[in-house]
């Protein structure tokens, strides 16, 4: 529910926005694909919401891109574009709406402002925050250049807008490794997921990485010991880890891979039983289209993503608030490390 009860009841002026069980059915289509993670009575209550999300975007001519840890009804429901950091930041280049309602964390709004300053980009809830870009600062950075002189900096998109400024070029999980490959020095800095460089280390040995020691409070938790366990207990399950867990959690997986790696991997391999080493919206996202797959195992869940609600969407939408600025100095050199980044993982991948 909305944090500002006053909000919430500002909405219902301009909303049908109770339980309603012949919105519920009018938007029978929307449900099916979330049917297995969502219940009848649930989807009474969030399909008004729904409703009066789809309508208020065709007003206001928004788009809504969505990251793959959003909830199954913000993700199936009101999305018109989901996918990993990747995805959402090459996608945000090519959107010709005026407005963006970025459903996922401050760092992707922002990265969606870098590359379209001219747009209004929409955060529902400006404190869903992520402990990677809250552990480096452009001091930060400076310092990992003294220490290490003439090292490249690639920074992970999971940051501020000052600190990418301050970067040679951005990544992301989905292209870390490739993008450290292809730099020319022999020495890389990469800030501020430590886990996130140790896995890259691993798959780029004939370079010396050093990184900051910043970690995914989300990803932290899991342990080598917990998957050992867990595989013991119960046999035959695929265990997918995103590449921000612990190096040795990600030995124990059977794959590795960005939050869309992981959902493609699912997607061809169908294990019978696997478990997403991963925020916990990810299997309930995917479980609809995936019915011969069964999720399984414990989960993490982000508690800055789980911010972004379907009520708080409409509120920002209805009242045209939590509008994201980076000052536009900060901006042009953010933009230049995120494009660097797009740049180059599309000749990589070409
Ligand atoms: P992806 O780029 O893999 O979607 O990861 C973003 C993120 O915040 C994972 O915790
Ligand atoms: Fe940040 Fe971790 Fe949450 Fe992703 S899952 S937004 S890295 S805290």
């Amino acid at each position: 529910m909305l944090d500002q009860p006053l909000g919430l009841r500002d909405l219902a002026r301009h909303y049908d926005l109770a339980p309603s069980v012949e919105t519920a059915e009018a938007l029978g289509g929307i449900y099916q694909r979330m049917s297995r993670v969502v219940t009848p009575m649930d989807w009474a209550i969030h399909a008004p919401y729904v409703a009066a999300i789809n309508q208020l975007k065709k007003e206001r001519n928004a788009v809504i891109l969505a990251h793959n840890y959003m909830t199954p009804q913000i993700y199936l429901g009101i999305a018109d574009f989901v996918g990993d950091s990747l995805q959402l930041a090459v996608k945000a280049t090519e959107v010709e709406a005026d407005v963006i309602v970025q459903c996922g964390v401050h760092f992707m709004a922002e990265t969606s402002k870098i590359l379209n300053p001219a747009k209004t980009v929409l955060i529902p809830d400006m404190d869903a925050g992520c402990s990677l870009a809250e552990s480096i600062t452009p001091a930060g950075v400076a310092e990992m250049r003294r220490r290490y002189p003439g090292a490249p900096v690639v920074t992970y998109v999971n940051t501020s807008a000052d600190v990418k400024a301050v970067s040679d070029i951005c990544c992301t999980s989905s292209n870390a490794a490739q993008i450290v490959a292809a730099l020319e020095a022999d020495t890389v800095i990469m800030t501020p997921d430590q886990y996130l460089a140790q896995n890259v280390a691993k798959q780029v040995p004939h370079k010396r990485i050093v990184w900051w020691e910043g970690s995914c409070i989300v990803h932290e938790q899991y342990t080598a010991q917990d998957l050992r366990e867990f595989r013991e207990w119960n046999p035959g399950t695929r265990i997918i880890a995103h590449p921000e867990c612990p190096p040795d959690v990600v030995a124990e997986a059977d794959f590795s891979g960005s939050t869309k790696g992981i959902i493609d991997y699912v997607h061809a391999e169908k294990p019978e039983k696997a478990m997403l080493v991963t925020e916990c919206s990810m299997a309930s996202n995917i479980a609809g289209e995936l019915p011969t797959v069964d999720f399984v195992g414990p989960c993490n869940m982000c508690p800055y993503m789980k911010k972004i609600t379907l009520e708080k969407v409409l509120h920002s939408l209805h009242n045209m608030t939590g509008a994201v600025e980076v000052d536009p100095a900060i901006a042009a050199d953010a933009r230049v490390a995120v494009q660097r980044m797009i740049d180059m993982s599309r000749r990589l991948a070409a």
